[in-house]
């Protein structure tokens, strides 16, 4: 089996942070979304990748690479423009031939489970195996119907009034069948080719697909309070490890990650938290579930329940939580009288009460 990652694509809801890199490479738990994705491939015995890039892909490759630091080997293959789902699948056609293949979203993720999925598609060889997830909100992913033995009956892309609560997960198995669906289908309302269309295309000819419903973890990553929730889902399982130093006047409770180089000092760490390489934290309190990126500074800080990306700084203020804080951004205390001054950048979202 081969694999088919599409980090295409403009990520417009993830907005700041997709201004300045791709919405797959926005780091969790200190690692970028798109790592996690290549090692849940890995996981399932697969090591022939291809990532579909669009105009991000200098990013992309500086990233991951070859492959070969998580033990895959990575092939690149450029869409000129986000022409849809089913539109990678087609311009990957000569790397793919008649394998079967996993095809990965790259802003999704999950946490364990999989395995399962992959062994009941290769153990099954329908025509394509799909994994749906109960949600509340299924108007916003593609919808599956399904019978009482999981043949997938019907598929709708984000229907306004759907039929079922089961959603499509970002992880789909295939075969070479789906290449003859892929060419037969136009572009939907929204001017994509759907890979839902094209499934849909197969099981009106009467093809053999079918759905397992995926128990672990997942997230689409589309907004921010889905890239905090998959922070805390991937410290929760957290080794800890100090590599950095920490002077006495500090404690540490719970897992907890120190990186190389970085110090901590007359600070408390609650864990679930990790600290990148080369930060420093003094007089502060960190955690749970916080992710300090590489290079950051805090100092007199409060953080909890938050991501600050590498390179920033928070200096002299308490109680933030909640947040996601950009790469080289700095939070300080206001010095003076004036009770509040912001210096915003353009799409940001500030959230202050009252
Ligand atoms: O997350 C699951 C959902 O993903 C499914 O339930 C939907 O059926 C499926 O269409 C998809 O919906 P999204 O609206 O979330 O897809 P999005 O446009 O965000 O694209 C998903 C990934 O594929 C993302 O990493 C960007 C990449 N992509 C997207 C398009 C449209 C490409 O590489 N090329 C493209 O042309």
């Amino acid at each position: 089996m081969k694999a088919l990652v599409l980090s295409g694509g403009s990520g417009t809801r993830l907005r700041p942070f997709s201004h300045s890199m791709p919405k797959q490479l926005v780091p969790v738990a200190n690692r970028p979304i798109l790592g996690h994705v290549i090692d849940s491939i890995r996981e399932l015995g697969v090591t022939s990748v291809a990532v579909v890039v669009g105009d991000r892909s200098e990013e992309i490759r500086a990233a991951l690479g070859d492959g070969s630091s998580h033990g895959v080997d990575i092939t690149y293959i450029r869409q000129e423009a986000p022409l849809g789902l089913a539109h990678c699948v087609r311009i990957a056609r000569r790397f793919l031939g008649d394998d079967d293949f996993v095809m990965y979203l790259g802003d999704n993720l999950l946490s364990g489970g999989l395995t399962e999925i992959a062994d009941r598609f290769r153990a099954d060889r329908g025509d394509a195996h799909l994994a749906v997830r109960k949600v509340d909100d299924p108007h916003r992913f593609g919808v599956a119907e399904v019978d009482s033995e999981g043949r997938v009956l019907r598929l709708v892309e984000k229907p306004e009034h759907p039929v079922s609560d089961l959603a499509v997960v970002g992880v789909y198995f295939l075969t070479a069948a789906v290449h003859e669906a892929v060419d037969a289908i136009t572009p939907s309302g929204r001017g994509e080719l759907e890979i839902t269309d094209a499934i849909q295309w197969l099981v009106d000819r009467g093809g053999d697909v079918r759905a397992s419903v995926y128990q672990g973890f997942w997230r689409d990553t589309g907004q921010v309070s889905d890239v905090l929730d998959c922070n805390r889902e991937l410290l929760a399982g957290l080794t800890p490890r100090i590599l950095g130093a920490v002077d006495p006047d500090s404690r540490i409770t719970g897992p907890v990650v120190v990186g190389e180089s970085a110090r901590v000092t007359r600070s408390r760490l609650s864990g679930p938290v990790v600290i990148g390489a080369g930060a420093t934290v003094s007089d502060s309190v960190v955690g749970p579930y916080t992710s300090v990126g590489d290079g950051c500074v805090l100092d007199r800080a409060g953080v909890e329940d938050s991501i600050v990306l590498e390179g920033s700084a928070v200096r002299g203020v308490r109680g933030v939580h909640g947040s996601v804080i950009g790469r080289r951004a700095s939070v300080t205390e206001a010095s003076g009288t004036d009770r509040r001054i912001l210096f915003i950048g353009d799409d940001s979202k500030v959230e202050i009460h009252g």
